[in-house]
């Protein structure tokens, strides 16, 4: 009989949102009258902006004709796009990353968990505690970790703290680490972070010869200019990390589905032989057998992210978004809960009240509210006790929340 990927095993049985979705159906089965409003998942609610839209339009139309139809596209991504992107997101901001380090795909989620195919299984890795739990589950699927703890700790992972008392920036471990994940602004807590703290992490980077696998998702969220948007403007960051970015929560493309992710050609590891590497040719390698490409369609409608229109509707979307985030801030700081976050960032931290375990506040937050967040246990063991709030929903859906919240919980 075939063998299965036993570390598969390791894992809790569900990933956290299918998770959370579950115990919602099953409350909205028993209780069809209720209006349920899910700040859960960080899942947009907007229309895409007009000037993608049109793009796509044209792009379906170029596909109805010989001339301008296209087949498979360049696993990388087209040129055009990748071009824009460089001028656009990188060089506007001093970053050195041309198109060729630049490669599109189907999201920061999926690329997030793929990168690791490039990577040796011997690797100490380091995850911030409370995490994107892909980063975690990834690893655990690659059979990078061993058994997980009665804490839900995973052997094998560094795990390194975050909570207010660092400002949700977690220290630089005392050990050798040669991967780190860094996501900010953060998810789950939002928590942003400065150059200076960045350059911290560049620099033992560079020192140890690890790489930084740097998820900038919610950059387009960041409105402090003096916070940078790219790990590369940071001085050195070339030679020792990874970017992953996204159109999903920028531009409204959660189902359209449009990423990229920067490996700079400067960046090396090392072979078993001992002889350094170039990373990109190895995730060039990667892509090229493993993926065909984002749609033509979806691309030319990346593409207008990157026109004066779509420039200005997309910001005005993630203002909206952030407004949002401030409403909620404001509101449950009013309710009396203790907030983080939802500053240049769509993600509010809340500490549970009454010491409730995260799952407890999710349970009684559905059960008197309709209100659906995330639990921050489900984030990792130090997300014990804390719950996460989205800002991706309509105004009226929000203010709506609040009101319940308000009314509910108010001390
Ligand atoms: C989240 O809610 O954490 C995000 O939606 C996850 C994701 O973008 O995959």
């Amino acid at each position: 009989m075939a063998t299965i990927n036993d570390s598969y095993l390791k894992l809790k049985a569900g990933y956290l949102f299918p998770e959370i979705a579950r115990r919602v159906n099953a409350f909205a089965q028993a209780n069809p009258d209720a209006s349920i409003i899910k700040l859960g998942i960080g899942d947009v609610t907007e229309p895409l902006p007009e000037a993608c839209r049109t793009a796509m339009i044209k792009a379906v139309e170029d596909m109805g004709d010989r001339s301008s139809f296209k087949g498979y596209g360049p696993e990388q991504g087209y040129s055009w796009l990748r071009e824009k992107i460089a001028t656009q997101d990188f060089q506007a901001r001093g970053c050195e990353i041309e198109p060729g380090e630049i490669f599109i795909s189907d999201g920061s989620k999926c690329d997030t968990g793929n990168i690791l195919d490039i990577f040796g299984s011997n690797n100490t890795i380091a995850v911030t505690d409370p995490v994107y739990p892909v980063y975690v589950d990834t690893n655990v699927m690659a059979g990078n970790t061993g058994p997980v703890n009665d804490a839900g700790e995973f052997e094998g992972l560094v795990y390194l703290p975050i909570s207010a008392a660092n400002n949700f920036t977690a220290a630089i471990p005392s050990q050798k680490v040669d991967l780190i994940y860094l996501c900010f602004p953060n998810n789950p807590t939002g928590a942003t972070a400065s150059k200076d703290y960045l350059k911290t992490w560049v620099d033992y980077a560079n020192s140890h010869g690890s790489i930084i696998l740097f998820d900038a998702a919610y950059e387009a969220f960041i409105t402090d200019p003096d916070l940078p948007h790219s790990i590369y403007e940071i001085e050195g960051a070339k030679n020792c990390a990874i970017e992953f970015r996204s159109f999903s929560k920028n531009a409204g493309f959660t189902g359209t589905r449009c990423a990229l992710t920067v490996v700079p050609k400067t960046l090396t590891g090392k072979a078993a032989d001992g002889s350094d590497v170039e990373l990109w040719k190895l995730w060039n390698r990667r892509q090229s057998t493993k993926f065909n490409g984002v749609s033509y369609i979806v691309q030319r409608g990346a593409e207008a992210v990157y026109s004066e229109a779509g420039q200005a509707q997309v910001k005005a979307l993630v203002s909206f978004y952030l407004e949002n985030a401030t409403i909620i801030r404001e509101q449950l700081t009013k309710a009396g809960l203790t907030v983080y976050g939802g500053i240049n960032a769509p993600y509010i931290w809340l500490k549970t009240p009454n010491e409730l375990s995260s799952w407890d506040f999710f349970d009684k937050l559905l059960q008197t509210t309709n209100i659906v967040g995330t639990p921050g246990s489900g984030f990792g063991a130090a997300g014990e006790g804390y719950f996460r709030i989205s800002a991706f929903n309509s105004r009226d859906n929000v203010n709506e929340a609040m009101k319940r919240i308000l009314e509910k919980f108010k001390v």
